[in-house]
């Protein structure tokens, strides 16, 4: 059953919050704990269920997972130790968790089945499912149009390969990287432009043998060598900055505030939202950095700004991929046009997320347009707001038009809030915290 939820304008938001732990290191120490020998020790694991699912799944291949006093414990079975689960893999709502396992899988001699929501069955597979098919995993479906559910058979005799990325995506680049682990020699992913990089630096944090070399204009090669061994090691999970954009847009926008977001992943291929906020004219301060599991991190003071309108260029779409729908609220409330260009990644995530941010904003009374794939809103400084907006499945559009409504002049309701639990569970109490207004209805 769908759970609507109104935002109502805010003001003063006040105060200091730690924002959950980041999706994408939670999902990758889970994976590399079931996958390296001894016990990987997890403070601040998100608790989520895109994380819950990663966590069901390995311990559905064999590694054990036991939750004590905030710490996740995982021990492993070293790689290509894994074995078959007794029953289909659900992976809920999340892209990164279903593509990173078909990389692991890719490198045990072992028939999987993978399924998923609603919106989780409808996005592409063939994108991992093309490398991993030359690294020898074997498939049914065709690898242009293959979606969840789907059945694969890994081998343990997988090829290496050295492998262009098509689109600049961490979650392809990560499951070559996995599977690469699993084959003798050594494996090269090229991407075109530097996507997260958290998977390589965990790999090196666990004692895999990796090498990042740069090409020039952001691109880069990364190579894993194979048969590799991996140690089990004590990660601390940083904050998720993608979470963290909610409420630093709220700060921003809701009048008078003035908030201290604390221990926020600063990981420069993370960072493109700050960066971009930054140019606008966000007052945002970095106030007391530090290294949190071989990770950049930092508490941000955020305080209300008189926004303008910029451009974003497309080459920095990658390392602020998901904050788009968040950043194109926030651009109706600067003065000026904010042009986001290169999106067309936004089309394939949980929903169509370029449609949806459209939609939404102009049934706020934005004016929008898509222009290819780009996104173009005109900031009038103030949003009327006084709409519904469909959430379409997706947590962040739902945050992000909840944010949105806190700012305009009249409450904006949500049609749903249930996928809010993929990534952010605690967003509404948080908020409210903070002095933010919600009203079920
Ligand atoms: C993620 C990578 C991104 C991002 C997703 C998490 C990851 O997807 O949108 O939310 O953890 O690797 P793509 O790699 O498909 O761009």
């Amino acid at each position: 059953m769908k759970q609507p939820l109104t935002a109502s304008p805010s003001a003063r938001l006040s105060g200091r919050i730690r924002v959950p732990g980041d999706k994408s290191i939670s999902h990758r120490a889970l994976i590399l704990g079931a996958l390296a020998t001894g016990t990987t020790r997890i403070a601040g694991l998100l608790e989520a269920e895109d994380v819950a699912a990663t966590a069901s799944a390995v311990a559905a291949l064999g590694a054990e997972v036991e939750r004590s006093n905030g710490t996740v414990a995982v021990t492993g079975q070293g790689v290509g130790g894994l074995r078959a689960p007794s029953a289909a893999l659900d992976f809920g709502n999340s892209g990164t968790g279903s593509r990173l396992m078909l990389g692991v899988i890719a490198g045990h001699d072992m028939q999987v089945e993978l399924t998923g929501d609603a919106s989780l069955r409808r996005r592409p597979m063939g994108r991992v499912l093309a490398p991993l098919s030359a690294m020898g995993l074997q498939t049914d479906a065709g690898e242009e149009d293959a979606r969840l559910p789907l059945v694969v058979r890994g081998t343990g005799d997988l090829l290496p390969i050295v492998y262009d990325l098509p689109v600049p995506s961490a979650q392809v680049k990560s499951a070559v990287l996995l599977a690469g682990l699993h084959a003798p020699g050594r494996t090269t992913v090229v991407e075109p432009l530097a996507a997260r990089d958290h998977t390589e630096r965990m790999l090196g944090f666990f004692g895999a043998e990796i090498a990042t070399e740069d090409h020039g204009d952001g691109a880069r090669a990364i190579t894993v060598c194979g048969d590799a061994e991996l140690h089990g090691a004590s990660i601390a999970v940083p904050g998720d900055p993608s979470s963290a954009a909610f409420i630093i847009a709220a700060a921003l926008i809701c009048p008078r505030s003035d908030i201290v977001v604390e221990n926020v992943l600063l990981n420069p291929t993370r960072s493109g939202f700050i960066e971009t906020l930054l140019e606008m004219g966000a007052n945002i301060e970095i106030v007391d950095r530090s290294e949190e599991g071989g990770e950049p991190v930092g508490d941000l003071r955020v305080r209300t700004s008189a926004l303008k309108g910029v451009r974003v260029p497309p080459e920095r779409a990658p390392s602020m991929i998901d904050e788009y729908p968040i950043l194109a609220c926030l651009a109706a409330f600067a003065e000026g046009e904010t042009a986001m260009e290169g999106l067309a990644e936004l089309k394939v995530k949980e929903s169509d997320r370029l449609a949806a941010t459209e939609a939404g904003l102009a049934a706020c009374g934005v004016s929008v347009r898509i222009a290819g794939d780009g996104l173009f809103v005109e900031g009038r400084g103030e949003v009327r707001g006084g709409a519904r907006v469909e959430t379409r499945m997706d947590h962040r559009i739902a945050m992000a038009f909840l944010t949105l409504g806190l700012g305009a002049r009249s409450p904006v309701t949500v049609d749903d809030v249930s996928m809010i639990r993929t990534s952010f569970p605690d967003f509404v109490p948080l908020m409210t915290r903070l002095g933010a207004t919600f009203a079920s209805c």
